[in-house]
């Protein structure tokens, strides 16, 4: 949700910024800017859209300096256009925001009142205007923004730089992630370590309440009581190489495409390929007496959560309850100590899944993260992480890091059910091999890309589209109708397929594609039925089993689509294949931005 760059050096500044800016783009699109001090004075630059129109305009209007501050904007206060991009500027200071200043309509009044007038609609115009009201009471510029500090409520990293100081590049980090990056002559900062790294592989990360002085060889942190402390720096590893599409004509196709590679890296750091046998990190907290579980994520990431619910309470007989972090953050439940708290995120710094993991944190929970972006808060908030081994998803749609947090989870549950010694050694031998099979099957089901970009094209002219699932099936129906409808625009809910009965069957006609997965599981024959009362309504069914299912269901189907014959266990695993692809295809038949959709960002860093 935005991103944030900033920079002191030697070098010319808008150029890098812009690059920074680029490994941010998923963070949000809709319009970005730059402020740099050519001669000591603020020169912003700023464009409505996609950076390629911020650079456009730098070319026709460059701005010199050797210091600046960046920013791509996922609106939340005022439309995305040109006033409301950032940096947000006085003739004192210019600021980059990301975040959301919760108390800005009392301070704007308070300003409008001192003699300011905002310009924009935006929360975040009340920071440089608070800075430049205290500047002009005479104190420094770090005594402005220590003030200003302390009158904001709300969640912010922010980055300052101020007319007629040229060596000094102010951060601040409350609720958002801010990282600071060491060269040599030269500082950096930004929302993460993707934008550093073609800059810099040493990194500190500001801890909550912290603010930052940097100056070109010099960077000094405060903690939220304004004490100086020192930050670890460390050694990143992420890539300074910008990613690319490969062959693939979308970002979000590549990273569908590498999901038997990024399975089986993923796979590689539980399973022993020589005993068959899955194994876990040791946890500072025994699996064994775990009384009860807590899971909490948004979105996709909550959807793999759900899959583990159906796997945990099947496999290790271990209660599971399971959250929206938005809901579950404010609804102080009551949580048993002891209790292990499980939180998925593929970025690590979703607003309110950190501030689910904190509320936990306080309730006496054991606290493991489920992260694709090593370092990131939730990672270093934690008391055990595991690793996807996804690596960067660019594609503001999430598809590989689902799939790799279902094999993480797969792999826990395995773990979890025989430390609780709920799984017959037959039975644990039965699951391990399935799972080592899921690269190769997934392979299989790529295969059917041609056949599904057909089925998508009648899919693309519907208005609505259903997803039916039952047990672990349902939560993919669900992902399946958020990947369509984040996408293609196309509405589309996920239903448990028993209750369908219960309201949702008054939708169906012919103009309504119904999606069936029904992997052969206990729950296939009750799927049947399901799908007869659809067919019995006139709903145009599309069938996703394996080939006896499919043949079973041929006369009713309008299309199917044949699955490998697999262990239930792994289907959820499979099944999400499908969904993508179809989701995939049917947006770019329809022409919108698969891989940057309307008023989406990849991180959703404000609650
Ligand atoms: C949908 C999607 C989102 C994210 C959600 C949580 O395709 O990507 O629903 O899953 O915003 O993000 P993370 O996993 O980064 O916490």
């Amino acid at each position: 949700m935005c991103g944030i760059v900033g920079f002191i050096g030697k070098k010319e500044a808008a150029p890098l910024l812009v690059e920074g800016l680029k490994r941010l783009e998923y963070r949000g699109y809709d319009s970005a800017g730059i402020a740099t001090l050519p001669d000591g004075k603020i020169e912003r630059r700023r464009a409505e859209g996609k950076i390629i129109n911020l650079e456009n305009t730098l070319n026709e209007r460059p701005t010199a300096g050797t210091i600046g501050i960046g920013h791509t904007r996922w609106a939340t206060h005022g439309i995305p256009n040109e006033t409301n991009a950032h940096p947000h500027a006085t003739e004192r200071v210019a600021v980059v925001h990301n975040g959301i200043i919760e108390n800005f309509q009392e301070l704007r009044a308070e300003l409008v009142e001192k003699g300011f007038t905002p310009h924009s609609e935006t929360d975040s115009e009340v920071v440089p205007l608070l800075i430049t009201s205290y500047l002009n009471e005479g104190v420094s510029p770090i005594e402005a923004v220590k003030t200003t500090l302390k009158r904001l409520d709300g969640a912010f990293a922010l980055g300052i730089i101020f007319a007629g100081e040229d060596d000094l590049l102010i951060g601040a980090r409350r609720g958002s992630p801010l990282a600071v990056g060491f060269g040599e002559g030269e500082m950096y900062l930004g929302s993460d370590a993707m934008a550093l790294a073609p800059l810099t592989k040493k990194i500190a990360y500001l801890d909550e309440g912290d603010w930052v002085v940097l100056k070109r060889d010099q960077v000094t942190f405060y903690n939220e009581d304004d004490q100086e402390v020192s930050r670890e720096i460390r050694e990143t590893a992420m890539s300074g190489a910008l990613i690319g599409k490969g062959e693939h004509r979308h970002y979000m196709l590549k990273e569908i495409f590498e999901q038997p590679q990024v399975i089986g890296d993923t796979l590689a750091s539980f399973f022993n390929p020589t005993a068959q046998t899955i194994s876990m990190p040791d946890f500072p907290f025994d699996l064994a007496t775990i009384p009860r579980i807590t899971i909490v994520a948004c979105g996709t990431s909550f959807y793999a959560g759900l899959v583990a619910k159906y796997w945990i309470e099947q496999y290790a007989r271990i209660g599971v309850e399971i959250d929206v972090a938005s809901e579950f953050r404010y609804r102080e439940a009551p949580m048993e100590k002891g209790g292990l708290s499980l939180f998925i995120s593929q970025s690590g710094e979703t607003a309110d899944t950190l501030a689910a993991l904190r509320y936990a944190k306080s309730q006496d929970q054991h606290i493991m993260s489920i992260v694709n972006v090593p370092e990131s808060s939730m990672e270093r908030e934690s008391h055990a992480v595991l690793h996807t081994h996804a690596g960067p998803e660019i594609g503001v749609a999430s598809t590989k890091a689902f799939t790799t947090q279902l094999t993480v989870l797969a792999c826990f549950s395995i773990a979890l059910a025989k430390a609780k010694g709920a799984i017959d050694p037959t039975l644990e031998a039965r699951l391990c091999k399935s799972i080592a099979e899921v690269p190769a099957r997934v392979t299989e089901i790529l295969n059917h890309d041609e056949s599904l970009r057909d089925i998508a094209h009648s899919v693309a002219e519907a208005r609505d589209v259903l997803y039916l699932g039952r047990g672990a099936s349902f939560p993919i129906a669900m992902e399946g109708a958020l990947k369509l409808k984040e996408i293609s625009y196309i509405h589309a809910e996920g239903y448990a397929a028993g209750e369908m009965k219960h309201g949702p069957i008054a939708l169906i006609d012919e103009s309504v594609p119904v999606i069936v997965l029904a992997p052969s599981d206990s729950n296939f024959e009750k799927t049947a039925s399901n799908t007869q009362e659809v067919v019995a309504r006139g709903g145009r069914v599309i069938f996703m089993a394996d080939k006896q299912g499919c043949e079973k269901m041929a006369d009713h189907s309008m299309a199917s689509v044949a699955m490998p014959d697999v262990e239930p266990f792994v289907a959820p695993i499979l099944y999400s294949i499908p969904v993508q692809l179809l989701a995939y295809h049917v947006a770019v038949h329809k022409g919108t931005d698969v891989d940057q959709p309307r008023n989406l960002a990849k991180s959703v860093t404000v609650e």
